[in-house]
């Protein structure tokens, strides 16, 4: 089933867990984290970016992809496809595509324009049931020598100004792999969720540890995106397959020999998440 993500964070954030946003990159992974969630019977979010929309051939070919493998795989969970780090035209053309939720990302403009932005985007997406997330602050890459903080001030304004449906703010987390353990402010984290009652997302999940995990699900992160873990975890099942099966040039068993190592990653981050309590 497709749909936006307002009941299943909204859910999350009432019973203190987190749902999980992994990004897609191709049919394989998709079948694979649809099939595992299936498996852990939890909601999902699947990510899509700009550029992985246009490697996979649209945003049409995308939701297609999705829709189309939810009816064939019997998939009963309630998936979300969102748009990741969109464009105002990204988003747009997500939505007129079939996507279910957005991302708008105008964290690189001033608080002035990234609200104007945010709430055209929400005019949009609103009228269509579409849910719309945004960012404060800047989640750059983890290679960045400076991600600036969001100012809680602009949260407050992006939140109340606007009409979003969950907020994505820096709090020292940055995308790829950490260099060193990422400094989070748990203190900003308090105070935002103080201030702004729609969920909180964290971007950069993959690399952080356990126990800032369960912190940070305690200091109220809804929904948590995944991208690199999945990338390190399918690499290493396919080197580790390349290496003992030398004589294999099928492309469906080169592929699909990251599967069980993704497996093993998602099930990992989903009790970490402690995704399950969704059923109770
Ligand atoms: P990672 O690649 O660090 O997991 O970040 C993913 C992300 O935040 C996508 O928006």
């Amino acid at each position: 089933m497709l749909v936006n993500f307002i009941d299943m964070l909204n859910k999350a954030k009432e019973g203190n867990y987190a749902i999980p946003h992994f990004n897609i990159n191709n049919l394989e992974w998709t079948k694979i984290i649809l099939e595992k969630c299936e498996d852990l019977k939890i909601p999902v979010i699947l990510g899509v970016s700009s550029s992985a929309s246009k490697y996979m051939g649209g945003w049409f070919v995308c939701s297609n992809m999705v829709g189309s493998l939810i009816k064939e795989m019997n998939i009963t969970i309630p998936v979300c496809l969102h748009v990741d780090h969109g464009t105002k035209e990204d988003c747009i053309n997500a939505i007129n595509n079939g996507f279910t939720s957005v991302m708008i990302d105008a964290s690189k403009y001033k608080i002035d324009e990234n609200i104007k932005i945010t709430k055209e985007v929400v005019e949009y997406a609103h009228q269509r049931g579409i849910s719309v997330e945004a960012e404060v602050g800047s989640i750059g890459l983890t290679t960045d020598s400076e991600n600036i903080y969001a100012d809680i001030n602009d949260c407050i304004r992006l939140y109340k100004e606007t009409g979003i449906n969950a907020l994505a703010p820096a709090i020292g987390n940055a995308h790829g792999i950490y260099l060193e353990k990422p400094r989070l402010n748990y203190e900003l984290l308090d105070e935002i969720k103080r201030e702004i009652s729609i969920p909180l997302v964290l971007h950069g999940g993959s690399g952080i540890s356990h126990e800032d995990f369960e912190k940070l699900i305690k200091h109220g992160i809804s929904k948590v995106n995944i991208n690199t873990d999945l990338q390190i975890a399918w690499k290493k099942g396919l080197t580790n397959f390349l290496e003992n099966n030398k004589e294999v040039y099928d492309p469906r068993k080169i592929i699909l020999s990251g599967k069980e190592e993704m497996n093993k990653k998602i099930e990992e981050l989903v009790n970490l998440f402690n995704t399950k309590m969704w059923l109770f």
